[in-house]
């Protein structure tokens, strides 16, 4: 596995891999990897020829009072995990190579409708960031696919949404969440949680599988259902940031004729804000 920094060197070591017929998978990360990234290349592998990897923490989608600076940066580590996912080619290029302009003087993308609310709410222009920089890697790799997590459910949803609007030609696929064996979803910001938060992490999972399981019964009672929902992970200690039931595809809040719905929350524990979702079919 090759690792790069400059857009020159990608284009050049994409291209021989297109010389050769070979079909390209893109894996876009901020790096600090974990099972769940590890999953998302080895599943690259099995859609495609050639995996490309990129780690770059994306300044443009941390709010001023975030964890950019803190943010863990472990190439070392990241590039054993590539190598044996089956990853091909990393990208690793740092802020000048992307944003060659500064971050105020690049262009940026923004998405309507899915980027507001949930995380958009509580943490304004970060999908903007994101969309930016998506649209920056798909254009550099030109893959025939990208590959994302679902953990981040309403980055896949903008995601899809910005390659549909700016007819970007590349397939988009949203992998299930890989989770730790007690349902905490894998997270790099699981990292920051000491003994006593990692025990308590995982009642956010916990509490929308009850509340998956109250709409499968046929309660409909959504304000209802929701204040239980928080009042069971504020009574873990947690702070909830929002906790929502959205209808899956648009992302808009969802009513009771909704068949595919996801219940999407996000909470603090101590500093460190920990997101989770799940998504369900109703009948
Ligand atoms: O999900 C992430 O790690 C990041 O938001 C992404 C998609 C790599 C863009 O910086």
């Amino acid at each position: 596995m090759n690792t790069v920094k400059t857009v020159r060197e990608l284009r050049a070591a994409v291209a021989r891999a297109r010389g050769e017929g070979k079909r390209i998978a893109l894996v876009p990360t901020m790096g600090n990897l974990h099972a769940g990234h590890a999953a998302l290349v080895a599943k690259a592998g099995q859609r495609a020829d050639f995996v490309v990897a990129s780690i770059f923490v994306n300044p443009l989608q941390f709010g001023p009072s975030e964890d950019l600076d803190k943010y863990p940066r472990t190439l070392a580590a990241d590039q054993a995990k590539l190598l044996e996912a089956g990853c091909h080619l990393l990208f690793a290029p740092g802020v000048e190579e992307m944003y060659p302009d500064g971050m105020e003087g690049q262009t940026k993308v923004s998405v309507p409708g899915v980027s507001e609310g949930l995380c958009g709410g509580s943490r304004p222009g970060h999908f903007d960031g994101v969309a930016t920089v998506v649209c920056k890697l798909l254009n550099m790799v030109q893959p025939d696919m990208a590959l994302f997590g679902e953990k981040d459910f309403q980055q896949l949803a903008v995601i899809r949404k910005l390659v549909r609007d700016l007819n970007i030609p590349v397939q988009i696929f949203g992998e299930p969440t890989v989770r730790a064996e007690d349902g905490l979803a894998l997270s790099s910001r699981n990292g920051y949680l000491n003994e006593d938060e990692r025990a308590r992490a995982p009642v956010i999972q916990r509490t929308l599988r009850q509340l998956a399981d109250a709409l499968r019964g046929g309660s409909r009672d959504f304000p209802a259902l929701i204040d239980e929902a928080r009042r069971q992970i504020e009574a873990a200690g947690l702070r909830v940031d929002y906790l929502e039931i959205r209808e899956a595809l648009g992302l808009r809040p969802a009513n009771a004729g909704d068949k595919q719905v996801v219940l999407l929350a996000a909470a603090f524990l101590g500093n460190t804000r920990l997101i989770d979702n799940l998504p369900l079919q109703l009948d």
